[in-house]
């Protein structure tokens, strides 16, 4: 008999911000998917399941989606957390060569937006009392410009576009859509994240009934902190 307990999964799980999402939603009575290059399907248990995949080929997301679908059922919260960066000289953020922006944009965008459609197209089908969340791992490039980081800048305005736009579109129907970005406390990046102040956070706006500030930038020990002035 299948089990009636909720799914999460996790795109882009590594050792840091996947372990600590997995491992709290796991101690809520959640069965976890995990999706990585470097998943391995030997690790497979009853309550979680890693997929590997690589999502600088976004048709891998639709596989993984239909994956976790056969193997746990429908996920309720999905996170997407992978990305890539390429870094250039900071007087120079043009010399980065298409071949690495285009494979930066296709990890960092367009798997999310793809991811974003799948998660979507399954909350559909979910009971309105499911939490039917979905939470990308941005930074402060949306909202300024690092001239070595232009890749990864382009890549995560992108996603915090269509995060912003789903969160309006899709909130009467009760899906709730994030962008979390940790800070520092003076607003700042944070650079080197908390999985566990992630963790925290990502619980939290699953477990949350409405929808929230599309934009959760949020800092260690303290939670969601507005920084729109910064
Ligand atoms: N707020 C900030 O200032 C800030 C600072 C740093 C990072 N971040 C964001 O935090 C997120 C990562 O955090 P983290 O600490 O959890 O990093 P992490 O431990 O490196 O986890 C990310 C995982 O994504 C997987 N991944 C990377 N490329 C992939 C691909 N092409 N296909 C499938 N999986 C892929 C990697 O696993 P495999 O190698 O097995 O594929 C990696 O373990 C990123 O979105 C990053 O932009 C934010």
């Amino acid at each position: 008999m299948p089990s009636t307990s909720p799914v999460i999964l996790i795109l882009g799980a590594g050792p840091n911000v996947g372990q600590h999402v997995a491992r709290a939603f796991a101690a809520k009575g959640y069965r976890v998917a995990l999706a990585a290059r470097r998943a391995k399907e030997a690790d497979n248990t009853p309550d979680e399941v890693h997929i590997p995949s690589d999502f600088s080929d976004p048709n891998s997301v639709v596989d993984v989606f239909s994956k976790v679908k056969a193997l746990l059922g429908i996920p309720s919260v999905v996170v997407y957390n992978a990305s890539s960066l390429t870094a250039t000289p900071p007087d120079d953020p043009l010399s980065l060569p298409l071949t690495d922006f285009t494979r930066g944009t296709t990890i960092t965008t367009t798997s999310a937006f793809v991811a974003a459609q799948q998660a979507a197209l399954g909350f559909s089908q979910l009971p309105d009392s499911a939490s039917r969340t979905f939470i990308y791992t941005g930074n402060i490039l949306n909202t300024i410009t690092l001239p070595s980081f232009l890749g990864l800048g382009v890549g995560k305005s992108g996603a915090a576009h269509i995060i912003q736009s789903a969160a309006a579109a899709y909130k009467d129907r009760g899906y709730k859509f994030y962008y979390g970005d940790e800070r520092k406390v003076d607003g700042s990046a944070a650079f080197k994240v908390d999985g566990e102040a992630h963790a925290k956070l990502y619980l939290e706006l699953a477990e949350g009934e409405t929808q929230r500030a599309w934009q959760q930038t949020f800092v260690k020990d303290v939670g969601y902190k507005s920084f729109s002035a910064v």
